[in-house]
């Protein structure tokens, strides 16, 4: 690898990538292949996303998600990631109840899967109090604004947020605020160009967009989206860059054709005994039947 692609990524070097205008590549990661494959191509950010619910476990959205399976996913991207900064996503209710509960369930994400950062949606009072003691704790966290999936029930579906003044408004500050209680980065989901485009102009902090345009500091998407692994719904914002899908049902039906028609395993796939092992064991097969045969079975 060139020295620039194996340097790994730490904070300071990703908020650096903003000041000299180098864009900042990130991709969702729930497992230890996935994740090794987008490290070694030079991925800066990989995030355990909640998203794993959707993509990997099959819930209709992310709030079923618990920290058992966060921390259970998060671990072996943490093991597989040698470059690319990694970052937990704190799922629904587990930084709810009270800012000690939140620190501990954060902590975890550092401690047992070596993640260097959480990420945490909404920048509420509440919880601007909560990233404050989070950072208290030097637990690095990343902010999410916009459309914040967590939030789902209160939203009603999944669209873009942002698209008139006021609500427009409300993102900026809210990205401002987060900015002000020390996130080192924020995500900007959903939201017009426009106002992504005022985000990262007014912050310091690099702004990571999804369905936020071309002006964010960065861009990221699930990694399960941007190879095609599902053949389902995709939001417009996602670009395929592959149809695992079909490649997999392609080697999947050729397999299930080849064993129902006999074609495997040909010889190549198969074990032979040597030829003294062979004669031999024929040898002891044919007295077997032959004791058989005596007795009348
Ligand atoms: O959970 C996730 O994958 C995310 C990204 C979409 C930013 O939050």
């Amino acid at each position: 690898m060139p020295e620039e692609k194996n340097q790994k990524v730490t904070i300071p070097l990703l908020q650096d990538k903003k000041k000299q205008k180098e864009k900042i590549v990130a991709v969702t990661a729930y497992d230890f292949p996935v994740a090794k494959i987008v490290d070694e191509c030079g991925i800066d950010l990989i995030l355990v996303g909640d998203s794993l619910g959707m993509v990997v476990l099959g819930y209709e959205n992310t709030i079923p998600v618990t920290m058992e399976e966060m921390i259970h996913h998060a671990k072996p991207v943490g093991r597989a990631s040698k470059r690319a900064l990694v970052v937990g996503d704190m799922p629904y209710f587990s930084f709810h109840l009270s800012i000690e509960e939140s620190v501990v369930n954060a902590s975890r994400f550092l401690k047992e899967a070596g993640t260097k950062a959480v990420k945490i949606e909404g920048a509420s009072k509440k919880r601007l109090k909560l990233i404050e003691a989070l950072i208290d704790a030097e637990i690095p966290v990343m902010g999410h604004v916009g459309l914040t999936p967590q939030s789902i029930h209160h939203f009603g579906q999944f669209k873009v947020k942002g698209k008139e003044v006021d609500e427009a408004e409300r993102i900026i500050t809210d990205a401002i605020n987060l900015e002000e209680a020390g996130v080192f980065s924020v995500v900007l989901e959903c939201i017009p160009m426009e106002v992504a485009r005022i985000i990262t102009e007014k912050l310091k902090i690099p702004t990571i967009g999804i369905g936020a345009g071309p002006y964010c500091d960065g861009q990221i998407l699930v990694f399960h989206d941007l190879v095609g692994f599902s053949n389902g719904y995709l939001p417009k914002f996602v670009k395929r860059y592959a149809d695992l899908h079909e490649l997999i049902s392609g080697a999947v039906k050729d397999y299930i054709d080849d064993v129902k028609g006999g074609k495997f395993p040909e010889d190549k796939y198969s074990y032979h005994l040597n030829e003294k092992e062979a004669a031999e064991l024929a040898k002891k097969e044919a007295e077997t039947l032959g004791k058989k045969k005596k007795r009348g079975k």
